[in-house]
């Protein structure tokens, strides 16, 4: 039988649950698969970070991500089954990311899915990024219900997003020039800090005084809902600059604390801002930024100053990883949204 006529019956019985879904994520440096056996139940998640590899660079390099991910898909995927329990023939469908993020990167994840998929002949979805990024709240917070409004932050995205229901997105806004994440690595590098910079500038931050230093930025006092963070990362680098140049002494972690506390300010003000104008009753983050204790911590402060719920995912489900991806493809397939063999990757959208 062929592919196509195979799995038209199949798609008909995932409409009900209870199916077992492997995901896979490979859109940037970390090679990562899991098991789902509903769109909240993780059996296993398994992340291969490549952050060792791309450090001495600064960031991460495009092709040796890809060539990474070729060594490793395979690795990773056998241990997400192992440490579910399961075998690959147990397994009814399968997620993988097929946008946005580096191409090359991308098309290891896409590959491997769609061989196994065709070997197995069984349903396929392809996911967004960054509606990953949004479902990782879901693993978290099987509670949550839409609508509601998600600011997705990370190291290629900040994206507000009114999620109207499980797979309907509205975007309001997103940052015009770099993203949040990409913000604190640039800072942090010119700090001396090893890549990612974002955790290790939070850490300095902890010891630094958020005072000390004012960042302004007409853009982000707009009341639009797309960000910039590009004139804020070049201020705070030019301070750095001038100061040494100058041979006076600045204080890194006071600098540290000042620039994150106006990223943070920024992104939270939007975000309670788009939920106040469309009436929202709940506030979520996601992505490698919302990893962030401080950003956390001020977001759920603001929202229930404003009689909103919040919610952010666990630790572990904030940056990359293919659980996130499980649970936003486990609601697709239930939704009788799935994808033919010729799914494609694409880096932007
Ligand atoms: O979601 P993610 O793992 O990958 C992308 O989809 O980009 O996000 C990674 C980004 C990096 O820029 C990293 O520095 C940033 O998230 N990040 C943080 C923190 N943890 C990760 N930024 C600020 N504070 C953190 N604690
Ligand atoms: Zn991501």
């Amino acid at each position: 039988m062929r592919y196509n006529e195979a799995i038209r019956g199949k798609m008909n019985s995932l409409k009900s649950g209870g199916f077992l879904l492997l995901a896979i994520e490979t859109s940037c440096d970390e090679t990562s698969a899991a098991v789902l056996n509903s769109p909240t139940g993780v059996l296993s998640n398994v992340i291969h970070t490549q952050i060792p590899i791309h450090r001495e660079f600064g960031g991460v390099v495009p092709e040796i991500a890809s060539r990474s991910h070729v060594e490793r898909i395979g690795g990773v995927v056998r241990e997400a089954l192992s440490s579910a329990g399961v075998t690959i023939e147990d397994i009814n469908a399968i997620a993988v990311t097929s946008h946005p993020g580096l191409i090359g990167a991308l098309l290891v994840g896409i590959s491997y899915a769609k061989g196994l998929a065709l070997g197995l002949k069984i349903p396929i979805t392809g996911v967004n990024h960054i509606h990953g990024h949004i479902a990782a709240n879901y693993i978290s917070h099987p509670d949550i219900k839409p609508p509601y409004v998600c600011l997705v932050a990370s190291g290629g995205h900040s994206n507000i997003v009114i999620v109207r229901d499980y797979c309907e997105y509205e975007e309001l806004g997103r940052t015009v020039d770099d993203a949040a994440g990409e913000a604190f690595d640039k800072v942090a590098r010119v700090m001396g800090l090893p890549y990612p910079g974002g955790p290790q500038l939070e850490r300095l931050a902890s010891t630094g005084e958020s005072g000390k230093y004012r960042f302004h930025s007409a853009f982000n006092e707009s009341p639009s809902y797309d960000f910039s963070f590009s004139g804020l990362k070049t201020a705070v680098i030019n301070l750095i600059h001038s100061k040494k140049q100058r041979g006076e002494t600045i204080n890194l972690a006071d600098v540290a604390a000042s620039f994150q506390e106006t990223v943070v300010n920024v992104l939270v003000n939007k975000t309670v801002a788009a939920a106040n104008r469309h009436g929202l009753k709940s506030i979520a983050i996601a992505g490698g930024v919302s990893g962030n204790m401080a950003l956390r911590e001020q977001m759920k402060k603001a929202a229930h100053a404003g009689g909103m719920e919040f919610y952010c995912p666990d630790m572990r489900y904030c940056s990359d990883n293919a659980a996130m991806i499980g649970a936003a493809g486990y609601r697709q397939l239930i939704k009788n949204v799935s994808d033919g063999l010729d799914l494609n990757g694409t880096a932007t959208k």
